[in-house]
């Protein structure tokens, strides 16, 4: 495929939407064209999942529903909007993918190894260019975005869960240092982006070599 599929991922209040504005700017800049999107949601059909999946109301949803749901949202945005964009040599940028299923339902849910297996056949087995895990502790993360409004079904949850789902991020980067880069979200947002620029430089360069 000729665009480029970049994801950031990150608990709460890790500060992705600020860097996604960020490396937005930067593409279209230099003359692309950028699909910026997320997820749960991302279509029509995948926001209306995503209002099923952040609704405090629903507090009956059982694990596997929640993990059926966001891969179906997923599965969604995959077909109709991310490999189309792609194919048109676009560059996709998403707040949120499969690393996020890995990190809160198989980590934070403790659903273990069927959520990949779900997610390869929601995907096809698309995997982003470049993934950006914006690292923050749990704590810290979440009392930045209480800050910021009322937190939804997830952000909820308690502590030791956020805790599960940090773990989980950390183990898929260290295990795919390749395409995972682990950001320190700690420090200001200019140094941060510079980090996250710098990689997606050399990555431009090595797609042009
Ligand atoms: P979002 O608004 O993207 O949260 P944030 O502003 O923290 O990025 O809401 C998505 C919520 O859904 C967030 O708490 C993480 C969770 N989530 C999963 O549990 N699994 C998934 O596969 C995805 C995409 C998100």
């Amino acid at each position: 495929m000729k665009g480029l599929f970049i994801t950031l991922e990150g608990g709460d209040g890790a500060g992705k939407s600020t860097q996604i504005a960020n490396i937005t700017k930067f593409f279209e800049e230099r003359g692309f064209v950028v699909v910026h999107t997320r997820e749960p949601g991302g279509t029509p059909i995948g926001e209306k999942l995503r209002d099923i999946l952040l609704d405090r109301e629903n507090s009956e949803m059982t694990a596997v529903t929640e993990m059926l749901i966001y891969a179906a949202s997923r599965a969604q945005h995959v077909g109709e909007k991310i490999i189309p964009a792609l194919e048109r040599g676009e560059i996709v940028i998403c707040d949120r993918f499969v690393d996020s299923s890995i990190a809160y339902q198989a980590g934070g849910r403790e659903l273990g190894g069927m959520v990949a297996e779900v997610n390869r056949y929601a995907t096809g087995g698309l995997t982003p260019d470049i993934t950006f895990w914006m690292d923050i502790d749990p704590e810290a993360g979440r009392a930045r975005a209480s800050k910021a409004g009322e937190l939804d079904r997830l952000e909820v949850e308690k502590l030791d869960f956020h805790y599960r789902v940090y773990e989980g991020y950390r183990k898929i980067s260290e295990s795919d240092p390749d395409r995972v880069k682990r950001i320190d979200a700690t420090r200001s947002v200019e140094e941060i982006s510079e980090e996250i620029l710098g990689y997606i430089d050399k990555l431009l360069a090595k797609q042009n070599a």
